[in-house]
């Protein structure tokens, strides 16, 4: 939500701000901009819409600034909408400071208020322009720019990352964080400063994460971390274990598509090293509950957004069918404004693919407070979630980077696969034998994926027939309910098809009425418990003219009478079945978009991660 850059010391300032944004445009895409110090001022560039209208303003500029500060940003709309004038950097009547900003001041009408009455003029509808005007109206003679924004901070309600650089000091880059993401990056001769990693893994694998309430003033080849009144801090450096490599396409035509292909390998390393055998207990170290602990957990509540909350329903079903534990599953947004109940031998769960998600990063604080075991699920072992948790069960997915998730999600149901047998080894739920053969299944699962994901033309002729459609109904029942809600979601993000997922058995309680030929209905329907009942309910479906599309693993003549598509899976265990069924739904979004000519790795009004609330 939001993307900021900064350098100092760079050689060419304006092409590593736009490689920067560039690598940051999942953060948002509708406007863009820069501000880089000239030497004598402030120059500040801005273009409404995508990245690119920047970097064809900017055509033939690149070379003119050289080693001097400079910000850029890439905005995902809060206050104002999206056109230049809003676009940040925001800079203070005087244009003695220009400031980036990620996140939302809460008290800004009251700030802007009192500014006013100084004499302040605003020229943006946004929060952040109040930041840049607090700033200089904090500059008093002879005060160093670096207290001007402590002092203005502390009158400051909300969360911000923030970048600014100070007309006065063209080698001083200034940054703070709040309750947004912000790292420094710590070069030869040059340092950096980003919302996330992969803006700066080119230049320097050296990162400091700065918390919150914390200032920087960074130089060239040195850097002052303080907190909000002035003490300075000794901050660890880290050494971030990616290659830039992980943010390319690698020839795939979009980000999305790369990443659906890269589900067998996510899979097989988020179990690599915890699951080496099927006749060896499960390794999940960092787990830092007691063993006593585990026996005793009596009951587990899962917050999460999105996909995440998909995965956290499937997670529900497999620690509930494995260990019998009752599991909640709620909205992050809907959690924190709730009375937080934990009992006493209850844990947490935080799901989050980016570990930043602003919701979910205050319900699992408020949890904390509530003196509960905070579990996060995540891909971002480096992430504010993920050092907030007392323990961790990283997913391994890599970098994602297409807004809609897909890797990720595959990795999270891992991720509960793995804590739901582990929950079951500690607390001897299940047969030995039955964990044994989970295992081994779980080992073969990557397998399968791949027959799928060479096997797509059945998805491609389905999406070709139906991507005019207007609506889409997913349906399934037991732990294949959040399936069909997650390839609705995709399908619904990407396309702008409305594709609702429906418990098949709900759709005579209302959904039905909407039924005619120019609807089609996916059923999701594998062997095993509820295969009778979904296929009962798909042939309701077709008495009612709907066009039907089934994702299955059975051999059943009688499936031919009822499905015009029936795209087929390789046959698993249906609690397994979630992992491998997500697969075709995320093509069929995936393919109608293309059809569509959709923006796929950056569908309109999104962003990756949501850093507001
Ligand atoms: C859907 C999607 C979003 C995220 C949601 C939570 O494709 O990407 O729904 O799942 O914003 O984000 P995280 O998982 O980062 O907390």
């Amino acid at each position: 939500m939001c993307g900021i850059v900064g350098c100092i010391g760079q050689e060419n300032s304006v092409s590593f701000l736009l490689e920067g944004l560039e690598k940051l445009e999942y953060r948002g895409y509708d406007s863009a901009g820069i501000a880089v110090h000239g030497g004598s001022g402030i120059k500040i560039y801005k273009a409404s819409g995508k990245l690119e209208n920047l970097k064809t303003l900017l055509n033939g500029n690149s070379g003119k600034y050289r080693l001097n500060a400079g910000i850029g940003h890439i905005r995902w709309a809060t206050h104002g909408v999206p056109n230049e004038t809003n676009a940040h950097p925001h800079s203070s009547s005087e244009n003695t400071v220009s400031i980036v900003h990620n996140g939302i001041i809460e008290n800004y009408k009251e700030l802007k208020k009192e500014l006013a009455e100084k004499g302040f003029n605003f020229s943006s509808q946004t929060d952040t322009e109040v930041i840049a005007h607090l700033i200089e109206d904090s500059l008093k003679p002879g005060q160093a720019p670096g207290d001007a924004v402590r002092n203005a901070l502390k009158k400051v309600d909300g969360a911000y990352a923030l970048g600014a650089i100070f007309k006065q000091d063209p080698q001083t880059l200034y940054a703070a964080r709040k309750s947004a993401p912000l790292i420094l990056g710590l070069g030869e001769n040059r340092n950096f400063i980003a919302s996330d990693v992969p803006a700066i893994l080119e230049h320097t694998k050296r990162v400091i994460y700065l918390e919150d309430n914390e200032i920087a003033e960074i130089k060239s080849s040195s850097y002052k971390i303080t907190d909000i009144n002035g003490d300075i801090l000794e901050k660890k450096v880290e050494t971030l274990p990616w290659e830039p490599v992980s943010v390319s396409k690698m020839g795939y035509k979009h980000f999305m598509l790369k990443e659906i292909h890269e589900q067998p390998d996510v899979i097989r390393q988020t179990l690599f090293d915890k699951l080496k055998n099927s006749d060896e207990p499960l390794n999940l170290r960092e787990v830092k509950l007691t063993k006593k602990q585990l026996e005793d957990l009596d009951r587990v509540q899962v917050i999460a957004c999105g996909t995440s909350l998909h995965a956290a329903l499937v997670g529900k079903y497999l620690i509930e069918e494995f260990t019998g534990i009752p599991v909640d599953v709620e909205a992050s947004s809907e959690y924190i404004y709730k009375r937080t109940i934990v009992s006493k031998n209850s844990i947490t769960i935080g799901v989050s693919q980016s570990g930043e998600t602003a919701d979910t990063l205050t319900a699992i604080k408020q949890a904390k407070d509530k003196n509960s075991h905070v579990l996060v699920v995540t891909n971002r072992p480096d992430s504010t979630m993920a050092r907030e948790a007392d323990s961790l069960l990283p997913v391994n997915a890599g970098f994602e980077v297409s807004v809609a998730a897909t890797k990720s999600f595959s990795a999270q149901l891992m991720a509960f696969y793995l804590l739901a047998i582990y929950l079951a080894e500690v607390k001897k739920s299940l047969p030995g034998t039955t964990i044994e053969e989970y295992k081994k299944e779980l080992i073969q699962l990557p397998q399968k994926i791949e027959m799928i994901l060479s096997n797509k033309e059945k998805i491609h002729d389905c999406a070709v027939k139906f991507h005019n459609t207007r609506n889409f109904i997913y349906i399934a029942r037991g732990i294949n309910f959040p399936t069909a809600l997650e390839g609705a979601l995709k399908l619904k993000e990407i396309s702008y098809i409305n594709a609702t997922g429906y418990p098949a058995g709900e759709l005579k309680h209302g959904p039905i009425a909407m039924l005619d030929e120019t609807i089609p209905v996916l059923s999701i329907l594998v062997p095993g418990k509820v295969y009778e009942k979904v296929l009962s309910n798909s042939e309701e479906s077709k008495a009612r003219n709907a066009n039907m599309i089934a994702v299955t693993s059975e051999e059943d003549e009688h499936l031919e009478q009822i499905f015009d598509f029936i795209i087929k899976i390789p046959h698993t265990d249906e609690i397994f079945s979630p992992i491998l069924t997500t697969i075709p739904l995320q093509l069929l979004a995936y393919y109608i978009a293309e059809f569509l000519g959709k923006d796929i790795d950056q569908p309109r009004n999104l962003a990756k991660s949501v850093t507001v609330e």
